[in-house]
């Protein structure tokens, strides 16, 4: 049987991680894989995400099966934060299941995608987040690309963007990143926004709003105000929300997809929908994560405690990405890196060729992947002006 496969390139991100762990040198940088890290290079678990596991551990007296929609209170608490108000005014409308992090979110919105409108074609934007074209296209949805990000300027392409929107024809399914735009850093603005959900509308096209970055960019309520634009004007919208990164639940899988259909009795068949593609996929969601972060979500004292860790590390990379704008000014006087301070979240790309990313690895010992991607969170005050320096000596 097996035989007859030949082996995969390493996946690009994965891969990276991979040979950062094989390189020898004390010199060496992980700017690559998207994990939050804090001064010493570490990925924390929040004090009151460990504070939930405690008390939810020492209360668990079952681990029964949850069902295909998983963990209830989390799903409403979660689709809560993202929505906020509006949560409440779309509940009838809104099917909310947990899922296997945002990446099963993505899976099991395209499966539903599929399942409603097999001839429907996402939009993603150019360039996406690595994983996105094999998750939503494994689902056999034909994907186009749609101009996002002008390399020249660093900035959003927003007029080419809104252009190519106001042409798709109703019904075409637009992949849309809430905030933090991976692998970017360019977010619309508010107004930006707002244009956004406008043509949305117009055009009856469907939003796929892609939520794995929320609290990452300025805090938990900006970074889903465009979300929520477009939620307050559409009649149907899918969301797939990651806890991977705010919650540090990476490893434990903890995400929801929730669906917003025109009406209760759509809403109800779109329930049926999402659990059967669950239990064909995987049957059901793991439940530590989610039983973690709905239990965060509860205690006013942890969530307290939750958004105030979630503040911190948004500082640390707004401070972060002052800094390396700060010394690779100082290096290569003239040059414009306001850019790093303008873009948010935990990336921005290079803008170096294919050859200097190799260069930048082989050289320097400073790991991105392929298209130049930075984590800004893998950056310290200790290896700042490491990396500036060989980040200028290719730059210059
Ligand atoms: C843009 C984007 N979407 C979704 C995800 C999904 O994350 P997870 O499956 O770990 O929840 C990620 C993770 O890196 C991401 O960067």
């Amino acid at each position: 049987m097996f035989e007859t496969l030949d082996p995969l390139p390493p996946d690009p991100i994965l891969g990276v991680s991979a040979a950062f762990r094989r390189d020898t040198s004390p010199l060496k940088v992980d700017l690559g894989v998207g994990v939050y890290r804090d001064e010493s290079g570490n990925t924390p678990v929040p004090a009151a995400v460990r504070e939930a596991e405690r008390l939810l551990i020492g209360a668990q007296t079952s681990k029964s099966y949850v069902g295909p929609a998983g963990n209830v209170d989390f799903n409403e608490r979660i689709i809560d934060l993202a929505l906020g108000p509006l949560a409440q005014a779309l509940a009838d409308r809104t099917a909310t299941i947990q899922t296997v992090g945002g990446c099963g979110a993505l899976r099991l919105g395209a499966e539903l995608l599929k399942v409603s409108r097999p001839e429907a074609v996402v939009h993603v934007s150019d360039p996406t987040w690595a994983n996105h074209e094999p998750l939503i296209g494994s689902s056999g949805l034909r994907l186009q690309r749609y101009p996002y990000f002008d390399a020249a300027r660093r900035d959003l392409a927003f007029e080419a963007m809104l252009e190519y929107c106001g042409r798709l024809p109703a019904g075409a399914v637009l992949l849309l990143h809430a905030c933090c735009h991976n692998p970017t850093g360019a977010d619309p603005t508010a107004e930006q926004w707002q244009a956004i959900a406008e043509v949305v509308e117009r055009r009856g096209l469907v939003p796929f709003v892609d939520l794995a970055y929320q609290g990452f960019g300025d805090d938990l309520e900006t970074d889903v105000a465009g979300l929520r634009a477009l939620a307050q004007r559409v009649p149907e919208l899918l969301v797939a929300v990651s806890c991977s990164k705010n919650f540090g639940l990476y490893r434990e899988r903890t995400g929801a997809l929730a669906v917003i259909s025109s009406d209760a009795t759509a809403r109800a068949a779109v329930a049926t929908h999402q659990a059967r593609l669950a239990r064909r996929m995987y049957s059901m969601p793991p439940d530590h994560g989610a039983a973690v972060a709905a239990r965060v979500l509860g205690n006013a004292a942890l969530r307290q405690a939750w958004q105030e860790e979630v503040a911190t590390m948004v500082a640390r990379m707004k401070s972060l990405r002052a800094l390396l704008a700060a010394r690779l000014a100082a290096r290569l006087p003239g040059h414009d890196f306001g850019w790093l301070t303008r873009q948010r979240g935990m990336f921005s790309l290079l803008g170096l060729a294919e050859a200097d990313i190799a260069r930048l690895r082989d050289q320097h010992h400073v790991y991105v992947p392929p298209d130049g991607r930075m984590n800004v969170a893998g950056i310290s005050d200790a290896n700042v002006d490491y990396v500036a320096d060989a980040v200028a000596a290719l730059l210059a």
